[in-house]
């Protein structure tokens, strides 16, 4: 049983290895036929999980790189290149696919356990550290012994190396359905907040509060319907986001509407305009504060859609100073009339 465990974290985390190199444009990875008979021979229901590695041709190609404070190049709607990386050294190099040794993570994560543990991942690259959290996220009991949160677990996305880590609520519909946060229409405005800044959803670190879609009633007919985590969900989820913010030592934590701070900094309340536009502490991590992304989808056509986007605006240029990011002229004159 352990060993049976161990193996398909490894799997795990070797699938999250591909899949970012895949993004990284690698096309083909070549494996030693001793390799490629181990792999046969594994046995079948590690290699018929619900979320399989994909083919690694079969995943749409990364996003272009973009020009933020190109004249002319409407805010809020671009994408750009990143000064994010805080780890060079620790990025996968690109084009490499010459042997398996490359791509097979150092440590086996330890077999799962339960969720009061301590979340302390083994040594080793962030990305198997994530892997490893995801995977105790997926397994929590005291997560699933709620019976209010639905079944699908949504982690997190990302560069772990990321020096910028953005904290939603929770999933919603198509987070669920895809596995990944911030992919449905709050997914794309905050792109586009991103790419304001010269971001990518690529470099940076994306998360929740809470891992799972809280449910409606007992679930089974929920649609599109969401609702806000209560404390008990944020208070069984919060461990495995402050293990995230261990493994990935943002150097700015950006907290999208108001449950997300008051997980990320327990918090009994939270206004969040009463809170945005400085920096909180969290363990030495600097915080901002600022309106969630479906705030902004509510406000648009309305008449303080600008002033609204302002402010998120003005909130991300704190940030971008504290990364140290240029801004320009042009970037500072964002959604002024
Ligand atoms: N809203 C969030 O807070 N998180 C998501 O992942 C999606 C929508």
């Amino acid at each position: 049983m352990e060993a049976t465990d161990s193996l398909r974290g490894v799997l795990q985390e070797l699938g999250i290895l591909l899949r970012e190199r895949q993004k990284r444009g690698l096309k083909r990875i070549t494996l030693s036929r001793d390799s490629v008979e181990r792999l046969r021979n594994l046995p079948h229901r590690l290699v018929s999980q619900p979320k399989p590695v994909p083919e690694l041709s079969a995943t749409a190609p990364a996003a272009t790189a973009h020009a933020p404070s190109a004249p002319g190049v409407a805010p809020f709607s671009q994408a750009g290149p990143s000064p994010l990386a805080s780890a060079p050294a620790a990025r996968m190099p690109e084009n490499d696919t010459k042997t398996e040794e490359a791509i097979v993570p150092a440590q086996n994560p330890p077999p799962p356990s339960r969720a009061s543990e301590k979340l302390t991942p083994p040594e080793g690259p962030a990305t198997a550290q994530i892997a490893w959290l995801r995977q105790k996220a997926e397994e929590s009991l005291r997560c699933q012994e709620l019976g209010t949160l639905r079944n699908a677990m949504v982690f997190s996305s990302g560069d772990p190396t990321s020096r910028l880590m953005l904290v939603g609520e929770a999933p919603g519909e198509e987070e669920e359905r895809e596995g990944a946060p911030f992919v449905g229409p709050a997914g794309q405005k905050l792109i586009k907040v991103l790419s304001a800044m010269g971001l990518s959803r690529e470099t940076v670190y994306i998360s929740n509060v809470v891992k799972y879609r809280p449910k409606m009633g007992d679930g089974r007919f929920q649609g599109a319907k969401n609702r806000a985590p209560t404390t008990e969900e944020v208070r069984a989820c919060r461990p495995f986001l402050l293990a995230e913010i261990a493994v990935i030592k943002p150097a700015v934590i950006v907290a999208l509407g108001a449950t997300a701070a008051m997980g990320l900094l327990d918090l009994a309340e939270c206004t969040v305009s009463r809170m945005r536009n400085r920096f909180h502490d969290l363990h030495g991590i600097p915080v901002m504060i600022t309106y969630h992304p479906s705030y902004l989808l509510r406000c648009e056509g309305k008449p303080e859609e600008l002033q609204e986007k302002r402010k998120v605006w003005e909130d991300m240029m704190l940030v971008m100073e504290r990364l140290g990011m240029p801004i320009s002229d042009q970037q500072r004159r964002y959604f002024l009339r």
